[in-house]
């Protein structure tokens, strides 16, 4: 059992979280669970954000829904202000709550369509504090939509009459109206058009920036975490490969997955006087219920050995940042632009 932080340091404690799924039997017994989420273990201090990076199916929704438990997982521990997450009653938990909440993906999926734009907003305050007057409610939801730059006139609007960026500055307002220590924000700008993502993205600095709140940014896409990012985790099968100051590992990646996945970003090409060249990897992500004894990306890795193969890396300090590589640093053929 891993040793209770302090009440506020760091704000968020995971220790070796996983969340396995069950996947049924066959004729010869049951299938091998899927393994979501591995064994995942960091810290957040307070009004730090930790972006959490990875292909799609690498695990990064089903770990959120972990830390926030609103998924039960198969094991380990989330401690959230020095408070174990696991050990609350459902009643404990639901108080909790109010100091961790989430963004959605998808704006106008993510808020009902028959409620006004205030009915939503307020939602939260009513559950949590019930002994608010209507007009304390109401002055809440104006100062929470005027942060988020919408107008408090818009409050008797339906989720439809709005485009994706502002749909998702009402669920911007409904996730902070309860002032949370922590957000998770889960592809929060995935499905808005580019020209909104970055008006979403400085909406979202300047949130950390004033309220001081702790930040779980979630993103297939490294760019879009660019600017936002004190450090950064890169998820692969559900395990952490790094994990460290953002600049550093935007600067220097030091385990071939980072390397790969940076290397496809356009706008991270040029970084320096260096230039990087796209690494393609030729197969898809295996499934994450399939039996490996090694590092989960040996099946994938340009420079995989067979000691890769049979035997998993632990997480090792490398570099000022952690990872799990038997090579750290390790150069790729054609990584760097001639
Ligand atoms: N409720 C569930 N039951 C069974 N398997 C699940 C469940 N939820 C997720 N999975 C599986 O767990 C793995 C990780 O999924 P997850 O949604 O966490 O990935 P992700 O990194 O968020 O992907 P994306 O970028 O597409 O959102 C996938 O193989 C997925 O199919
Ligand atoms: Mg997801």
């Amino acid at each position: 059992m891993s040793e209770a932080p302090s009440k506020t340091n760091p704000l968020l404690k995971v220790s070796n979280l996983s969340v396995h799924f069950k996947q049924g039997r066959t004729l010869f017994g049951p299938r091998p669970a899927l393994r979501a989420v591995d064994d995942v273990s960091f810290d957040l201090a307070e009004g730090e954000t930790l972006s959490i990076v990875g292909e799609s199916g690498s695990g990064k929704s089903t770990l959120a829904r972990g830390v926030l438990r609103l998924l039960k997982p198969t094991k380990g521990q989330v401690w959230l202000e020095g408070q174990e997450l696991g050990g609350l009653s459902g009643e404990q938990l639901r108080k909790a709550r109010r100091h961790m909440q989430l963004i959605f993906q998808d704006p106008i999926a993510s808020l009902s369509p028959r409620r006004t734009v205030e009915q939503i907003i307020s939602e939260p305050l009513q559950t949590h504090y019930p002994q608010l007057s209507g007009a304390e409610r109401r002055e809440k939801v104006a100062d929470i939509m005027r942060a988020v730059g919408l107008l408090p006139d818009m409050r008797n609007r339906y989720p439809h009459e709005f485009s994706g960026g502002q749909a998702q500055r009402i669920g911007i307002a409904r996730a902070l109206v309860l002032e949370p220590r922590l957000l998770v924000a889960d592809e929060p700008v995935s499905a808005l058009d580019v020209s909104i993502q970055a008006q979403v993205l400085n909406l979202l600095a300047d949130i950390k920036q004033e309220r001081k709140v702790s930040m779980l940014f979630i993103s297939h896409d490294l760019s879009v975490v660019h600017h936002i990012s004190d450090r950064l985790l890169v998820l692969y099968l559900g395990q952490v490969m790094e994990i460290g100051h953002a600049k550093s590992i935007y600067e220097r990646p030091q385990h071939p997955y980072t390397k790969v996945l940076l290397s496809a970003v356009p706008r991270m090409q040029v970084v320096g006087r260096e230039k990087r060249r796209r690494i393609h990897l030729n197969d898809d992500l295996p499934s994450p219920s399939a039996k490996r004894a090694g590092c989960p990306f040996a099946s994938r890795c340009p420079v995989a050995t067979s000691q890769c193969k049979a035997e998993m890396p632990k997480l090792t300090d490398f570099e000022g940042r952690q990872v799990a590589c038997h090579f750290p640093g390790i150069a790729l053929e054609g990584e760097k632009a001639a």
